[in-house]
């Protein structure tokens, strides 16, 4: 394959960090192997490896290498090639049934079909094909897939393993020294059956495009894994099920603050593979050498030491126990992280870790404040949520306030859940105790609204209503809408949206949004001729139209124009990056950094301006089918993540991220309708918090609203997320659109409507997304018109377009 050099430059970086974000859950020696042998290959992701999940966070890449390409590019000679063609055909026949089901449910009219087609998941199916390959070691490669439209499911074939997969790992790793379990997945399966069996198992998981070459050089240990769980493994059974996953109507998040971690630790459930664990192929030793307050910064020094025999990294974290107090408190919360560089054996390095206690303050309802209640703080150091030490303590004499904020969110029809008793010990003896000195304690100061250029406010007051209200609209044609998620842009083929067009003449530049968070999402090719710009492989139809009945392809110009147009074709090759998840697993912002460079590069050389990335969601149940696009269930390795990826991509002259999907957008079920019902503490602690590290640290250009309602509105129409907290509270700076409402995704009637574009402008987004003349003549209808259901005024459309054109004023000016 004839790449172009900056496709080859990318790729070899991705190789190169790739190993960053593998876990190691379980080894015993037996491997890196020496060198390329005799491989008995086998499982679902062998042959067919998944770069990453479906949907709009899938990259359109011109190809990827499999696990098997890689492991025989290296040099291995694979034993079990009857056995992976005979995987193929199982495949191809389960497959078969499975597109037939869901075109057949489209075909009879089920509204929720096309979603369906969107986010479809075959399970896994169950054979019988015998294991006869021979080999020096062998390595079994489980895959799952899910994504955008549909959540995963607690059965066999999708969160379990199916007894096909139970029964081939445990005779695998009876009969081979050697044997490695390699997950090729997203988000974490149960692996109860056999972790405890299986003496080596890798968490490979979606890598993109140089997933396989990136395995083979770990299996050789030409590089080795240093990643950690970014979210906690753990037996069905064991998660948290107190709040309700996947409800069509209200969500309700009974849970609380007691997410992940924090729940697991706090009624004392040993999870298979906790938070933040990860091994290596190498030791590690941690000592403590200070630990400093100054005024309401901690910080913790700390030496690592490789006390094995190969290099390796590893990943120093800090916890805080919060004392219990009006507000019951998790037994502990991460507070800092940071990852050494390459160490050799015997070598050693000095990490800082440091947090400011305003960070881990609480909500308290009563009073609308964050605060920091009077007690003894316990700082844990070491290398797993489950393998700390404690280290010190902060003394807080009496309760004080660190945010004083303002009441948001709405209010839920419960009370949280709180555990009954929290494990708690005292402090050792010996240990440094440092006070905080509470009467020089100030609360964080608010921001504020940011000001919008006089410029840009110029140029929209001598704006008609009309072209205001285009302007806070996506773009579209009028004869006919070709808006589909993920591939409505017309300048940039392939964009998932542009914002309006139409006034080049007035001064006012029009902004083309690609999707990731995969990389850059934009179709592969595309023609030109003398009418402009053509499709010629519309990547999201592609995805689907295997499900799609034929009439329905008719009808939403799906054909294929190449026939009909004979225009020059010109390639836009992206790079895969790893899934969300995966990055967030090599905790080290710089991994981040870089691929967020990468997108940042490939959006100037293909005219994006507004990556729809990264997506920052909590992990709250690991069935969300969107999970793998999305970090942690750690806000603060998330916002983390989110800022140093946008960094990455910034540090681009005119370009910009979407962190998205704010707020509370944590399952696929109902995607576009479904209530999320919870407390204002949960909301701010758990949900907002990784938005807001994002917006403080990275200052993103955009943000996208979520689909989903809050407390009975949608977030998109809710004032004070937008306005009161992202706007006021963190003082970001930049336009804020919807997420992509498109009329027939809505699927089968249910208690709420979809957002409007009235009520999002309303409530403070700039552009509804992507775009139609519906959402115009919604617009229109709403302003000055007391009886619409969300009246709008010339001032809202004034504001919304003017953020919108300073921001593309902004990008243009520094692309010049
Ligand atoms: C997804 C977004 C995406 C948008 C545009 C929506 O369906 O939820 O994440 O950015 O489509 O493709």
């Amino acid at each position: 394959m004839n790449l172009y050099p900056y496709e080859k430059e990318h790729i070899a970086r991705i190789r190169a960090l790739a190993p960053e974000c593998m876990v190691l859950l379980k080894t015993n020696g037996a491997f890196p192997l020496k060198a390329p042998g005799r491989l008995a290959l086998y499982g679902s992701g062998a042959r067919r490896t998944l770069k990453g999940g479906t949907g709009s966070g899938d990259v359109n890449v011109r190809a990827f290498t499999t696990i098997e390409q890689g492991l025989r590019a290296a040099g291995f000679t694979i034993t079990t090639d009857a056995w992976l063609d005979a995987y193929d055909a199982v495949w191809q026949k389960a497959r078969a049934a499975f597109t037939a089901g869901i075109k057949a449910r489209i075909a009879a009219g089920d509204p929720d079909g096309f979603m369906l087609a969107l986010g479809a998941v075959m399970p896994e199916p169950d054979y019988d094909l015998p294991l006869d390959g021979e080999g020096d070691a062998a390595v079994y490669v489980l895959s799952r897939v899910c994504g955008e439209g549909d959540d995963r499911h607690a059965v066999p074939g999708d969160f379990e393993l199916t007894p096909t997969e139970i029964r081939d790992i445990l005779s695998l790793q009876a009969k081979y020294p050697r044997f490695l379990l390699a997950l090729n997945v997203g988000g974490p399966v149960d692996l109860t059956p056999v972790a405890d069996k299986v003496d080596n198992i890798l968490l490979v998981s979606q890598l993109g495009m140089t997933i396989g070459d990136s395995f083979a050089d770990v299996l050789l240990g030409k590089a080795y894994p240093s990643g950690k769980l970014a979210s906690t493994w753990a037996a069905w059974a064991d998660y948290c099920h107190i709040g309700d996953f996947a409800e069509m109507d209200e969500t309700r998040y009974r849970e609380g603050v007691y997410v992940g971690y924090r729940y697991f630790d706090s009624v004392g459930k040993t999870p298979l593979f906790p938070f933040g664990y990860g091994l290596g192929y190498t030791t590690f030793e941690l000592a403590v050498n200070r630990i400093e307050l100054d005024s309401s910064f901690v910080s913790v020094e700390a030496t690592v030491t490789n006390t094995g025999r190969r290099p390796g990294r590893e990943v120093a974290q800090l916890y805080v126990s919060v004392p219990q107090g009006k507000l019951d408190q998790p037994f502990q919360t991460l507070a800092a992280f940071e990852k050494t560089d390459e160490l050799l054996p015997g070598e050693s390095e000095n990490v800082l870790l440091g947090f400011d206690l305003r960070d881990i303050a609480s909500f308290d309802n009563e009073t609308a404040c964050e605060i920091l209640e009077a007690g003894q703080y316990a700082l844990r150091l070491g290398v797993s949520s489950r393998d700390t030490t404690v280290v010190g303590a902060i003394e807080i004499g009496k309760t004080v306030i660190a945010r004083q904020l303002s009441h948001i969110g709405g209010e839920p029809d419960f009370v949280d859940w709180k555990p009954e008793a929290v494990p708690c010990a005292p402090l050792p003896e010996g240990l440094p105790v440092l006070s905080l000195d509470t009467d020089a304690f100030d609360p964080a100061p608010l921001p504020g609204a940011p000001e919008i250029s006089e410029e840009a406010k110029a140029i929209a007051a001598g704006l008609t209503d009309e072209e205001l209200a285009y302007l806070c609209v996506g773009d579209y044609r009028e004869t006919g809408s070709d808006s589909f998620v993920g591939s409505a842009g017309m300048q940039v083929m392939g964009a998932a949206g542009d914002s309006c067009s139409r006034y080049p003449d007035k001064g006012i530049p029009s902004l083309v949004m690609a999707d990731g968070p995969a990389g850059l999402r934009l179709d592969r090719q595309y023609g030109e001729d003398e009418q402009g710009r053509y499709s010629i492989q519309p990547s999201l139809f592609e995805l689907v139209k295997d499900f799609l009945p034929d009439e329905m392809v008719n009808t939403m110009h799906l054909n294929d124009v190449k026939a009909e147009r004979h225009g020059v074709i010109h390639d836009q090759y992206c790079t895969a990056i790893p899934v969300g998840t995966a990055l967030a697993q090599s905790w080290n912002p710089e991994v981040c950094r870089a691929c967020g460079d990468i997108v940042g590069e490939e959006m100037e050389r293909f005219g994006v301006h507004l990556w729809l990335a990264p997506a920052l969601n909590i992990h709250r149940s690991p069935l969300c089918g969107r999970n793998f696009e999305y970090y942690s269930e750690d806000p603060l390795v998330s916002g983390r993540a989110a800022a140093a990826i946008t960094d990455g991509v910034q540090s681009h002259p005119g370009r910009g991220v979407t962190i998205k999907h704010y707020a509370c957008n944590n399952q696929e079920t109902n995607r576009l309708r479904n209530n999320s019902v919870m407390s204002e503490r949960t909301l701010r602690e758990i949900y907002l918090r990784g938005f807001r590290i994002a917006v403080e640290n990275g200052d993103p250009r955009a943000v996208m609203t979520s689909y989903n309602l809050l407390n009975g509105e949608h977030t998109s129409h809710r004032e004070d997320l937008v306005e009161t907290a992202l706007r006021g509270e963190w003082g970001f700076d930049g336009l804020v659109m919807t997420d992509w409402v498109v009329a027939f995704m809505a699927g089968a009637a249910h208690k709420y409507p979809a957002a409007c574009a009235s009520g999002t402008i309303k409530a403070g987004n700039d552009v509804f997304m992507p775009g139609s003349p519906v959402d115009h003549a919604d617009l229109m209808n709403a302003l000055n018109n007391g009886e619409a259901r969300y009246p709008l005024t010339r001032a809202h459309l004034e504001k919304c377009a003017a953020r919108l054109i300073d921001l593309a004023l902004l990008l243009r000016e520094q692309a010049e």
